[in-house]
This record gives structure tokens, sequence and C-alpha cells, in this order.
């Protein structure tokens, strides 16, 4: 079996759609893998709630006390190996890893970006896209690279920016895709690995 290892901050619901489409029979046959535990830097993540119900290992590696990024980035790791994975998922999860974290992994690190990348790199990326007048928005799944938000495209998903959108009704209409696109974009890398 390959180990699926799923990184949070928040809400979780990325991961949550991940979870529900690793659980299916035809899934695992055919991919031989599954998720073995979710990791938050915020204990008070909404998705690990839903996680342990899962009955998935959980995990918070607090960023707060750690001084320096590869202090904390050291700390995770050990949390993240202790699953022996062949892919790292990151899920919303909202903070910065150190070159020498991202070149652990590399090859299995995904990460999904509420954008169509390259375009909108960093935050606030569904404001940016209606200020700029886009008539497209969407997500994409790449693997992580020392860049932020960049890193070769695995897919990505699409949607219309409509009249009268706000950042908030684009959020919600690219959010909706993110749950279809990253468990397919996570098959496609596996199958490969
Ligand atoms: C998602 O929209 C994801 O693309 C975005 O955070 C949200 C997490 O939602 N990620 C980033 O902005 C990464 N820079 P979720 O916790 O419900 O999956």
């Amino acid at each position: 079996m390959k180990n699926i290892v799923i990184l949070i901050s928040g809400g979780g619901s990325n991961m949550a759609a991940i979870v529900r489409a690793a659980a299916r029979e035809d899934w695992r046959r055919r991919l031989g893998a599954e998720v073995r535990a979710v990791i938050s830097n915020r204990a008070d993540a909404g998705g690990l709630a839903f996680a342990r119900e899962q009955g998935l290992a959980t995990e918070v590696v607090d960023h707060r006390p750690f001084a320096a990024r590869e202090d904390f980035d050291a700390a995770l790791a050990g949390a993240i190996d202790r699953h022996a994975p062949a892919l790292v998922v990151l899920a919303g999860f909202m903070r910065i890893l150190t070159p020498g974290f991202v070149a652990r992994y590399a090859g299995r690190l995904l990460n999904i970006h509420p954008s169509l990348l390259p375009a909108f790199p960093g935050l606030h990326t569904h404001e940016r896209a209606i200020a700029e007048g886009c008539r497209f928005a969407g997500a994409t799944v790449h693997h992580v690279t020392a860049e932020l938000d960049h890193g070769p495209i695995v897919d990505q998903a699409v949607v219309p920016i409509l009249p009268g959108d706000t950042a908030q009704v684009l959020a919600a209409r690219v959010l909706t895709q993110e749950h279809r696109l990253y468990p397919r974009a996570i098959a496609q890398v596996l199958a490969n690995l």
C-alpha cells in the first residue's frame, strides 16, 4: 500500500474530498494507496474532527514555538515520516516551506492553489482575478518546488467569472471544482509513482 499524508491548516474540505475518494474500493484496488494521516499546524483546524471521525491518525505540529522555519519543518518532517508516505499532499496548508523540506519530498509533494497558475500566485487570488477583469478563474494542482506556487502543473480546473461575482462567490465556485480536481490529480500522480 502506498501511504498518503495530508497537511491542512483550516477547514479541510479538500482533505475530506480526498479521504472520501480514497476510501472507495475501486480507488484502493486501482491505485493501491490509502490516506494514513492528517497533520495540521493548527490545533483548531476544522478538518481535524472529520479526520478523527474517519479513524485516521491525526497530529498537530504547532509552528508557533519554533523560532526558525527550518526547525518547524524538521519537526513536521518527523511527524510525516512516521507514516512512511509515498505522497505528501498540501490541502489548504498555509505555511511557506523551506527548500530543505521541499527537497526531502521532491516528486512526491503536491499542492492545490486557488488560481490558474502561473497567474496569481500568493494570496487573495479571487479578488485579484476579479479586479483584473479575468473571464475565467480556477485551481491548479502542482508539484511543490522551492519557489512558492510554482512547480510542474499536474492538472487544472476552470470556472467562469460571472458579472457581479464577489470574491466569496467565486471562491465557493472554485472550491467545488477543487474537490473534484484534487482526487483526480492525486490518482494521476500515484499511478506514476
Ligand atoms: C482552498 O481553496 C485551497 O486552494 C487554498 O485554501 C483553501 C483551503 O480550503 N489554498 C491556498 O490558498 C494555498 N496557498 P480547505 O481547507 O477547505 O481545503
